[in-house]
């Protein structure tokens, strides 16, 4: 077995470790959340981040075919045949000079990166396979995540790849995009649709977790986190390993930027980088827990002495106020992040910032965003809209490089894209009245035509 890696308590006053074997979530002496240690100087790492660019002629061996685990030796958690792998990471970094004047930024300057190629359609599966691969070390049956929709059609599609264990799924009711149900229906995971949102389904399967012993999938699981990790490795590669100035990802249960913090402390710990870029996390406006906690509250990582009062008077209101997440960007749809304190981390280390973008301004950039012929969700266009935001202000500088990171593909929510695109006026604000949605101004209208040829090429030339 690994004896060079183990689980520690993030809390520096508690630190208290775990054996890598063990099934928690949160540290039993102080709730904080656990992180996977490892003892770089026992393990055989690379020199230089290009060794990894020889994994890509060894693509007919899983490992490296994997876009997570041909870096394992940066995620040395596990030994090489226990892992399990069902092809994921195969992304791009794709340069996207159109739209970055829509942004703000020099072209040559705006980058995507597309998590919506992976097997499940989000970036979800760089996750999986890592805390897959811990559930199997275990000898896990059955796991189980709540989700706004893309954990679950993750979890949902690693179960029936990979037939090792049973899936559980909790989602709100009708709290979830149907390209994403329709994914864990399909895939054969158990469903259970409870009458809240997902915060309430979050909170429940941590119960559910604690007492039947089910594996949890969700991005408390550290190793859930190691994997993700690969989405900063793949940005690096797109860009011959040179680091851009900053990173836009949205924030939702705040595992990726979690990660992507881990990522970079680590590179820089290993000697592999030489610069740290800036992470900028994208709340919606409807979600805004992080933004609200860090803009106006003032919290910080604090060396890991998080202020807990300051949160727990936050939620005391939250509650008081009855205040629920409500965003057309429903994957984000999420008030109480459980990776508040890691992605507090990143921001720290990396010299963050956080925005909470309107609605309106997520479909604005989501439309844009297809326009470049990749299109994504909803939820992954924050991370666009939160670039332009910055730009605005001034935070980011047109010269700078800014890799965007596209969470989930376009047809995870067909509703929404068809909405933004075919209504107009009032039909427009009825069914974006709980969003703040009022114009589409991108929108790419379809064009209606009675069943002749005249007719038809009309609408061509004209437009209807
Ligand atoms: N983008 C998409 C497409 C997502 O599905 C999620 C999270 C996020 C962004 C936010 O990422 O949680 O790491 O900050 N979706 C989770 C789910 C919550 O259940 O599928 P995060």
């Amino acid at each position: 077995m690994n004896d060079k890696a183990f689980q520690r308590c993030i809390d520096p006053d508690c630190a208290r470790t775990f054996d890598l074997l063990d099934v928690l979530s949160k540290c039993p002496d102080c709730g904080n959340l656990l992180d996977v240690i490892y003892d770089w100087e026992r393990l055989d790492v690379p020199g230089s981040l290009a060794f990894f660019e020889e994994r890509w002629a060894g693509r007919s061996r899983p490992l490296d075919f994997s876009g997570v685990w041909r870096f394992r030796e940066l995620i040395p958690f596990a030994d090489p045949d226990q892992v399990l792998t069902i092809g994921e990471g195969q992304t791009m970094l794709k340069r996207a000079d159109t739209l970055a004047p829509f942004v703000g930024l020099d072209p040559g300057n705006l980058f995507l990166q597309y998590e919506g190629l992976n097997l499940s359609g989000s970036f979800k599966d760089n996750g999986m396979t890592g805390a897959f691969t811990h559930a199997r070390m275990t000898g896990a049956t059955r796991a189980a995540c709540a989700s706004t929709g893309n954990t679950s059609a993750s979890l949902a599609c690693f179960a029936a790849a990979s037939g090792l264990l049973e899936a559980i799924i909790f989602v709100g009711s009708g709290k979830i995009a149907y390209g994403k149900l329709s994914q864990a229906l399909d895939y054969g995971g158990r469903t259970v649709q409870i009458e809240g949102d997902f915060d309430d389904a979050m909170a429940r399967v941590q119960e559910a977790c604690d007492q039947t012993g089910m594996y949890l999938m969700n991005s408390l699981n550290p190793f859930r986190l190691e994997g993700q990790k690969a989405i900063m490795f793949r940005v690096l590669e797109g860009l011959g390993w040179q680091p851009p100035d900053w990173i836009v990802v949205p924030g939702g249960n705040l595992g990726n930027s979690s990660a992507f913090g881990k990522a970079f402390i680590e590179l820089e710990q290993l000697g592999l980088i030489d610069r740290v870029p800036r992470i900028a996390v994208i709340n919606s406006t409807g979600a805004d827990t992080l933004a609200r906690l860090v803009n106006d509250e003032g919290l910080e990582w604090n060396d890991g002495r998080v202020d807990d009062a300051v949160i727990d008077r936050f939620y005391a209101r939250m509650d008081e106020q009855d205040r629920r997440a409500r965003t057309v960007a429903s994957a984000i749809e999420i008030n109480r992040p459980v990776n508040l304190k890691k992605c507090l981390r990143t921001l720290d280390f990396t010299g963050g910032v956080v925005r909470a973008v309107p609605d309106q301004e997520i479909l604005d950039a989501k439309a844009m965003v297809g326009r470049c012929g990749i299109g994504c969700e909803p939820a992954s266009a924050a991370s666009v809209a939160g670039a332009r935001t910055l730009r605005r202000e001034g935070i980011i500088e047109p010269g700078e490089r800014v890799a965007c990171i596209l969470t989930g593909h376009l047809l995870k929510d067909p509703n929404a894209t068809v909405a933004y695109h075919s209504l107009e006026g009032d039909e427009l604000a009825d069914q974006m009245a709980d969003f703040e949605v009022k114009t589409n101004e991108f929108a790419n209208r379809p064009v209606p035509a009675t069943n002749d040829l005249d007719s038809i090429l009309k609408a061509i030339e004209e437009g209807g």
